[in-house]
This record gives structure tokens, C-alpha cells and sequence, in this order.
């Protein structure tokens, strides 16, 4: 079984975890951008009117068996709408993903990613770990989302967040 990372990230912060699991996993990995910069108005009128905008490359063809990786931030309580696309793509296709996202974390768990991914790709995902900032960040104050938006991931984050990931998807039974 391969694995495939599709990943997007408008600030980094997934882009560099999405790098550093690709290369501890020895993975193929897709990093999506899009062809107009992306504004936070923009963020809002996705989610408001459910748009998928337009990406580049929007990945073709993969393998049933293959194991998929979805990497992105979370805005406004949805996955980054720039993954709508290959979710699409992959409707029905892909047996075998999981949803793995660095976000803020300032109002606590996304709690409707779950439901989100079922919706856009037509299957459970095998796993869906959507870590915080806000855990990174000292816990006293209460850090704020002017705080988990502004921060940038450094190694040492990495290197915890890896050991979380690595944990999770070790325990996955893939056979299944
Ligand atoms: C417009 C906007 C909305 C956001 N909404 C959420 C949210 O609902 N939940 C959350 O945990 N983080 C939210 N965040 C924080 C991002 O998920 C977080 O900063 C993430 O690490 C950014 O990832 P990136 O650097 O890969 O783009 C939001 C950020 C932006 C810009």
C-alpha cells in the first residue's frame, strides 16, 4: 500500500508539517496552491455559499488501495475550502484517508470536520487528527485567536505534533 499526501496551507503551518510527515513517511506528496492569492474575504464567501474554488494541480487518478492523507488548516470551523476540490475528485474513489490538520484551537475542537468529510468524499475517514496551536501556546491566560492565528510552527512544535500523528496513525488498522 502507498501513501499519498495532498496537502494545502495558506501561512505554512501545514505546509510544514505536511512536508516533514511526507519525508518521515517516505510518501508522495501533492501541495496545492491556488491561482489567485487568496484573501480572508474570499475565506468567508466559500464557506458562506459552499464554493469549491479553483486549484492547481487538482491530483487525477489514484489507486483504490492507496492510503490518501489530506493535510490543511480548518477556517471557520470547515476544512480549507481549497481541498474541496480534490475531495471531489476523489468522491467514492479513495477507500482509505485520513484528515490530519495544525489549527488554531482558540474556541477548542472543530467539532464538525467529521460529519464534513463523510459529506465530501462519501466514506468514513480511517482517521482525523485535528491538532491545536493552542495546546503549543502556555495554557494560562487562555490563548486567544489573535494569538493561534499569528503563530508559526517551529521544530521543536514539529517534532511533538510528528510524535502525536505517528502514534495515531500507527494505530489505524488499515486492513480493514
Ligand atoms: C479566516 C480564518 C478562520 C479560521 N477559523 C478557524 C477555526 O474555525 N478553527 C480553528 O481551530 N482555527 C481556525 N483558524 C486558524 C487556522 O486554522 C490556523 O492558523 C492554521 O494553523 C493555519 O494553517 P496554515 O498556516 O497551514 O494556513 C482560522 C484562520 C483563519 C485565517
Amino acid at each position: 500500500m502507498n501513501t499519498l499526501i495532498i496537502s494545502y496551507s495558506l501561512t505554512g503551518n501545514n505546509q510544514a508539517l505536511a512536508k516533514r510527515l511526507a519525508a518521515e513517511l517516505h510518501a508522495q506528496h501533492i501541495v496545492i496552491t491556488e491561482p489567485k492569492p487568496r484573501t480572508i474575504l474570499a475565506i468567508f464567501l466559500d464557506v458562506l455559499f459552499n464554493r469549491t474554488p479553483k486549484i492547481d494541480p487538482i491530483p487525477t487518478s489514484v489507486n483504490p488501495n492507496d492510503m490518501v492523507i489530506f493535510i490543511g488548516p480548518v477556517w471557520m470551523g470547515q476544512i480549507a475550502t481549497p481541498l474541496r476540490a480534490c475531495f471531489k475528485q476523489f468522491k467514492h474513489k479513495v477507500l482509505k484517508y485520513a484528515f490530519i490538520s495544525i489549527s488554531g484551537g482558540a474556541d477548542g475542537d472543530n467539532t464538525k470536520l467529521g460529519d464534513e468529510l463523510i459529506k465530501r468524499t462519501g466514506v468514513q475517514p480511517a482517521a482525523m487528527i485535528d491538532l491545536h496551536i493552542a495546546d503549543l501556546l502556555p495554557s494560562n491566560p487562555r490563548p486567544q485567536r489573535k494569538e493561534t492565528s499569528a503563530y508559526r510552527l517551529n521544530g521543536k512544535d514539529l517534532d511533538k505534533l510528528m510524535e502525536t500523528i505517528k502514534l495515531k496513525l500507527s494505530q489505524l488498522d488499515l486492513n480493514k
